[in-house]
């Protein structure tokens, strides 16, 4: 399995281009099953998540072409000749966005048999809200053999859906059933994050007719038929706030093209207060840090609060600040696998419950440390950008599902780093 070398120490300065954001990708995917037109979505990030989701969409018979070289990096997708209604294990446990195929797949045509995603490193993560809310809608949902059994007589129905937590993918296959459904459908509690409404935008680009996105109140009155539209990607934000966290942990300064503030006033908020000064320029957001980091305490929230996905990216940052944080995970349940792996390179974590203390300290070291789910495996290469001598991170394949060219954009701010792949490692130890 391939590995990440980094030698810390350099201050990253430069640009870095950020990608279109994976978490609307993938349910914008999805959303080619609600019509027979083609959807040409556009700014496509090229990731191992977004492969997966192309092969499980090929399965079900829809048409793809993906140009992820070409200027603009297109995907077209047409559902024109869906002959398969099931989404097999196999695919549905390498990425559990997969279950993005029901919502659509009931709503056009009748039925789905959609793996049940299993748990994952960060939370057992439970779809029964996504499950409930298809069934208030009419569906006759069955779980056996590890899969759900959907089906629904003529069409889903309109109903009034109130979710007890919030939840950004039961709010995305709720509006791509609903879109097609016989009367009104009223989301309550729902999603407001930039990716949802993406997603919703996108529907009514197909004529879908949705009032409320980005509110946390969505009515949806349901159509016959979608057309085809042109999409563009969102800028990804959790990407942005990724590399903001590089380019100042190591003392930088680096402009982000694409990137969008508007996206993401809780995590500028939350850089600001550890004395990160991210400000907008015409090509997008420029990140420096020349004064000490300052402690400040984290709490993750459904959107606009601050985002789960930057919680092990954040935590990295504070390992190296003067004074204390705290840093609270109200989403996920088991979300703090870097922490073992940050102290192997010397910071000072508590975990207590929910809530992790974090006593800054004067500086990190590299060591070998393992990937163990997306974000927290770029925690280490964050920590690892700042620490003094080596860090070898293992597993990263990990990082190849949500980050783009990692090491290519890092290296090309100055960054130390080499991806050894299984075969170099093998020659290097022989040698
Ligand atoms: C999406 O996951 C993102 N993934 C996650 O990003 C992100 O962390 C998460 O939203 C929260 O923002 C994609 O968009 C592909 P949820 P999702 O449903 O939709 C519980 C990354 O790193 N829940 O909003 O699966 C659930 O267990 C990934 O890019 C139920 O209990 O998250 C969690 O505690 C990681 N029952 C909370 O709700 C349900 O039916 C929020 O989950 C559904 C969810």
């Amino acid at each position: 399995m391939d590995k990440i070398r980094i030698i810390g120490g350099a201050p990253l300065q430069g640009t870095i281009p950020i990608s279109g954001a994976k978490n609307a990708a993938l349910p914008l995917m999805c959303a080619s099953l609600l019509t027979d037109e083609t959807l040409h979505l556009s700014n496509m990030p090229y990731l191992a998540d977004i492969v997966t989701m192309a092969n499980l969409l090929a399965q079900h018979g829809v048409a793809l072409s993906f140009s992820p070289q070409a200027k603009g990096r297109s995907m077209s997708l047409a559902a024109a000749n869906v002959h398969n209604l099931t989404a097999p294990y196999e695919l549905v446990r390498t990425m559990r966005a997969s279950v993005l195929v029901l919502g659509p797949l009931l709503a056009r045509f009748g039925a789905a048999k959609v793996s049940l995603p299993g748990g994952c490193a960060i939370g057992a993560r439970p779809i029964d809200m996504h499950l409930k809310a298809l069934a208030d809608m009419g569906a006759q949902i069955d779980l056996r053999d590890g899969y759900i059994h959907a089906k629904v007589a003529g069409r889903l129905k309109g109903a009034a859906i109130q979710f007890e937590k919030v939840s950004v993918g039961a709010t995305e296959n709720l509006l791509m059933a609903a879109s097609l459904a016989e009367g009104v459908t009223v989301i309550g509690n729902a999603a407001r994050e930039p990716e949802v409404c993406d997603l919703a935008h996108c529907l009514q680009k197909m004529g879908a007719r949705i009032e409320g996105i980005g509110t946390g109140e969505i009515r949806v009155t349901g159509v016959d038929t979608l057309h085809g539209c042109d999409y563009a990607v969102i800028a990804d934000r959790i990407e942005t706030g990724t590399f903001a966290a590089a380019a100042a942990i190591t003392g930088g300064d680096v402009e982000l093209l694409g990137a969008r503030a508007d996206l993401m006033q809780a995590t500028i908020a939350a850089f600001a207060e550890a004395g990160v000064e991210i400000s907008e320029t015409p090509r997008g957001l420029r990140v420096c840090r020349d004064g000490r980091i300052s402690g400040t305490d984290i709490m993750t929230q459904p959107y606009p609060g601050f985002p789960t996905d930057m919680q092990a990216q954040m935590m990295a940052l504070l390992s190296l600040a003067d004074g204390a944080s705290m840093v609270t995970e109200t989403i996920f349940e088991n979300r703090y696998m870097h922490v073992p792996e940050l102290m192997r390179m010397g910071t000072k974590i508590v975990l207590h419950g929910a809530s992790a203390m974090i006593r800054g300290v004067p500086e990190l070291r590299g060591a070998e440390v393992m990937a163990t789910d997306l974000r927290a495996s770029v925690s280490l290469v964050i920590a690892a950008l700042a620490a003094k001598g080596e860090t070898i991170i293992h597993r990263i394949y990990h990082l190849d599902r949500g980050y783009e060219r990692l090491e290519e954009k890092l290296a090309g701010c100055g960054a130390n780093i080499e991806r050894i792949t299984s075969r170099q490692s093998v020659k290097v130890e022989a040698a």
